[in-house]
């Protein structure tokens, strides 16, 4: 955009030099033959042909003299038949009347033509007029050049400049790039990364300050997990001496002291709720830490839906839920059989808590391509829409009292997310309040094809 007004503005000025030049030169001229001519113009008319051939006039020239009725007493163009007649001209005119003029007219036939007359004195009389009119043809040929000259400097100047520039974002913005790209891609999982660190600039520094940052989060997630590790290891222990203790007073109980055995089934259910909350903790320590791997094998997804249907068919009749398989093929996939059953048995478990009695359960299974899709759908509760992003958080309940009384940890869901992802799955909800919930999984069958893309990267 400079550059084109720039190139504008250097063609405006180049015209108008070169007009204002052409201008006082065609006046000079004039003025030269006006004064060569002044004392023949009267008498011996004859020889201001020879003298103007003398005069070395330029090619695009056309000089006319006139005498001061106007009358053409010579004219350079050879072929004009103005000679001897009076030429009303607008210059002459005005030079007759002792002004002097330059004016450009626009012709068709040969473009701008630069016409002027000057006034030709004997003794301050006016005894005629010099008309000199020029093509501008070679001004604008010359202008013509200067254009292209400048539209070509233009492109070179653009084409450096994109080259420039490129050259330049490549090596000042990629590293930011890298970086941002770094950084909005740290998570959990990719803690144990760091950036490649080379040069001493100011971005390095960044990368730098980030990786120890990164170094340190590292340190506090991994003291973090061994707390809650070594927490949930030492409230095991005391935890079975408490159940054993309160199922041995429950054993002993008598008609005379039945109220303790109802405080003693109170306190049995926290505790196996407490031993429910310290298994699931532990779990999720253990894949935390990365040191749980899976122990895939070609596994029929068909039985194990089936399986954790005949396992929670009891709590199913006891509220009146309808529960069924949906299948149309047999699907074998490579997974870790017990934790997906326990992914299956989690998201069954709660289709069937959160259906009020008389309510329909489905579990869904499709082949799409090289993926298997589980769905566990319900009619029940749903899950409002501003809690569906964070059911998979630990300890996220919706309603917590009801969920506690159902003796529910509000872990079962992080697990089954942390279980699916270990199987380089992913899980997805969709949930309407009051109409039910569809948990979706979408599964890789094949878990080593996916290994060895991850090396590769
Ligand atoms: N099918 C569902 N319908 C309605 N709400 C659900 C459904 N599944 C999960 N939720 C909601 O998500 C919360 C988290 O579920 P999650 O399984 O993690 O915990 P929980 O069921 O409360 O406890 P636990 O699984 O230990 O018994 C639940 O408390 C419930 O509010
Ligand atoms: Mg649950």
């Amino acid at each position: 955009m400079t550059l084109l007004f720039l190139s504008t503005y250097i063609l405006a000025a180049i015209n108008q030099y070169l007009y204002n030049q052409q201008r006082v030169e065609l006046l000079a001229n004039a003025n030269v033959v006006a004064n060569v001519v002044s004392e023949y113009i009267e008498e011996d008319r004859g020889i201001i042909g020879w003298l103007i051939s003398q005069l070395n006039v330029a090619e695009n020239t056309r000089v006319i003299i006139t005498n001061k009725h106007a009358e053409v007493i010579y004219d350079s163009n050879s072929y004009s038949d103005v000679q001897g007649k009076v030429l009303m001209k607008e210059e002459i005119t005005s030079a007759l009347l002792g002004n002097d003029t330059v004016s450009t007219t626009k012709t068709d036939e040969i473009g701008n033509v630069l016409e002027g007359a000057v006034t030709v004195l004997s003794d301050s009389e006016i005894i005629g007029a010099v008309y000199i009119s020029q093509t501008m043809q070679e001004t604008e040929d010359f202008l013509e050049n200067i254009r292209w000259i400048l539209v070509v400097i233009s492109i070179v100047v653009c084409l450096l400049i994109s080259v420039l520039s490129w050259v330049m974002a490549d090596i000042i913005i990629s590293p930011i790039e890298t970086l941002t790209q770094f950084v909005s891609s740290f998570n959990s999982s990719t803690m144990n990364k760091r950036i490649k660190v080379t040069g001493r600039d100011e971005i390095s520094e960044l990368a730098n300050a980030f990786n120890n940052m990164a170094d340190r989060l590292e340190e506090m997630e991994e003291k973090r997990r061994q707390f809650v590790s070594n927490a949930s290891h030492e409230l095991k222990t005391p935890l079975s001496s408490i159940k054993l203790l309160s199922e041995s007073i429950l054993s002993v109980q008598t008609e005379e002291n039945s109220y303790i055995g109802e405080f003693m089934t109170d306190i049995n259910g926290e505790v196996d709720r407490l031993a429910k909350i310290v298994d699931r903790l532990l779990t999720l320590t253990k894949m935390d830490a990365g040191t749980d791997v899976l122990d895939t094998k070609l596994t029929c997804i068909n039985e194990l839906l089936e399986r954790v249907s005949r396992s929670l068919k009891p709590q199913a009749d006891r509220k009146n839920i309808a529960m069924a398989v949906i299948d149309t093929e047999q699907v074998y996939a490579e997974v870790d059989a017990q934790k997906m059953w326990q992914v299956i048995y989690n998201l069954t478990d709660n289709a069937i808590k959160y259906t009020p009695a008389g309510g329909v359960v489905k579990l869904t299974l499709k082949k799409e391509g090289e993926f298997c899709r589980i769905e566990i759908s319900d009619n029940g509760i749903g899950i409002p829409e501003s809690d569906v992003d964070r059911v998979f958080d630990r300890f996220y309940r919706v309603d917590k009292a009801r969920s506690r009384e159902s003796g529910g940890t509000g872990l079962g869901l992080s697990i089954v997310k942390d279980v699916v992802e270990l199987h380089k799955g992913k899980i997805l909800v969709d949930s309407k309040e009051g109409a039910g919930s569809t948990f979706i999984i979408i599964l890789p069958l094949r878990q080593h094809a996916d290994k060895e893309e991850t090396n590769n990267e």
